[in-house]
């Protein structure tokens, strides 16, 4: 046995409050931290934790933590970024699962590396980013993804999967479906076109790039997405948030033209299949939501597809909030409002 298979201290009732960006509390019977990749199997081999459910947790930026946890979470501690190799088309830049999203952002752009820039600033982890497929600002995570390497966590068998294998959808992959809970994503590696283009096309970069007076370098469409995320997006550090709460619904062509008659002004997307993705935030900011609160866990003031904790909301006052904005915008406008979070 190596260090690096030992298992990490094992910490009982250990509170998580620090361990999501929604500041909820809850404890986890066990709790430890993975620094490499051998060790989420050799955790779950210990007698205190097997037969225990297990919580793999990165920047605790997609989960809202309803009650303690009966089982053993498992914190990504996994560091280590670099260029592993290139050829005449893109550079391939790999990240250990731990490491910050933003930062890891960030330092390609220091390295002449750019393609992530519009996914500046989105809370949480490297190892986070594949399994909702993050994106914002004109850009999709899968866009600029090569593969990704997991643990599965019943056998400790590491594997390599591929995009096509990872079954990337919007804010959605294999992770959250067939995969949910089998797996620890501990690597990914993105592939950086080395023909860079500016995607400034998103209304809203386009005014902040403007403002600024800058050509569309990486580095200004970087400064203009961070600029315009914290304009309207609240900083988990000063007001608890998972970002967006419900992901835009798509409908279909009949129902959105039905949806158009009474509502002119409705925000939607014509998709490439004819359906129509509609502005959540709107629908919801149309309920009268901005503001509104169910004890101290309430809607945020500037954009309603984001859930605050005015501080000391629990879960389930959480839920019950989003609970009652589904049920408001599914009787105005029929239309259903899934969740982004995972919920545990
Ligand atoms: N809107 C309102 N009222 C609101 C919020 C939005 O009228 O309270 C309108 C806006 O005026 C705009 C439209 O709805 O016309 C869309 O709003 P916005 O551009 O802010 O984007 P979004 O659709 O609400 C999505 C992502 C965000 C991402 C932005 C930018 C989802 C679920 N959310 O939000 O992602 O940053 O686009 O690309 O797709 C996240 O996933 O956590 C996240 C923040």
């Amino acid at each position: 046995m190596s260090v690096s298979d030992t298992v990490p201290p094992l910490l009982s009732h250990y509170s998580l409050r620090g361990h999501n960006t929604f500041g909820l509390e809850a404890f986890a019977r066990w709790f430890c931290r993975i620094e490499s990749p051998e060790q989420f199997a050799a955790v779950l081999r210990d007698p205190r934790v097997t037969g225990l459910p297990h919580l793999v947790l990165g920047g605790g930026s997609n989960v809202v933590l309803t009650r303690d946890f009966e089982g053993v979470a498992m914190l990504v501690c996994l560091a280590g970024k670099r260029l592993v190799r290139e050829d005449d088309q893109a550079w391939y830049v790999e990240a250990a699962a731990g490491e910050n999203w933003h930062e890891f952002v960030a330092w390609t752009l220091a390295q002449g590396l750019p393609g992530l820039e519009n996914l500046a600033l989105i809370p949480g982890t490297v190892g986070a980013a594949p399994v909702q497929n993050i994106g914002a600002y004109g850009l999709e995570m899968a866009e600029r993804f090569a593969s990704l390497r997991v643990v599965e966590l019943a056998t400790g068998e590491t594997r390599e999967l591929d995009a096509a294998q990872c079954r990337f959808g919007y804010r959605d992959s294999f992770f959250k479906r067939e995969g949910r809970g089998r797996f620890a994503i501990t690597s990914v590696t993105f592939r950086l076109p080395k023909a860079w283009a500016p995607r400034a096309e998103y209304a809203d970069v386009a005014r902040a790039l403007q403002a600024s007076g800058a050509q569309a370098s990486p580095q200004a469409i970087f400064d203009a997405v961070v600029a315009v995320r914290r304009a309207k997006l609240p900083d988990p550090a000063q007001l608890g948030n998972a970002g967006s709460f419900f992901k835009n619904p798509v409908v279909d062509a009949q129902m959105f033209e039905a949806l158009h008659a009474r509502e002119p002004q409705i925000v939607s997307y014509r998709q490439a299949d004819g359906r129509f993705k509609l502005a959540a935030g709107w629908l919801i900011d149309r309920c009268g939501w901005k503001g509104r609160a169910i004890g101290a866990a309430a809607v945020h003031e500037r954009q309603a597809l984001v859930l605050v904790n005015r501080g000391g909301a629990t879960g389930a006052q959480v839920l019950a909030l989003a609970q009652a904005i589904q049920e408001d915008v599914r009787a105005r406008f029929g239309v259903c409002l899934e969740a982004e979070p995972v919920v545990i």
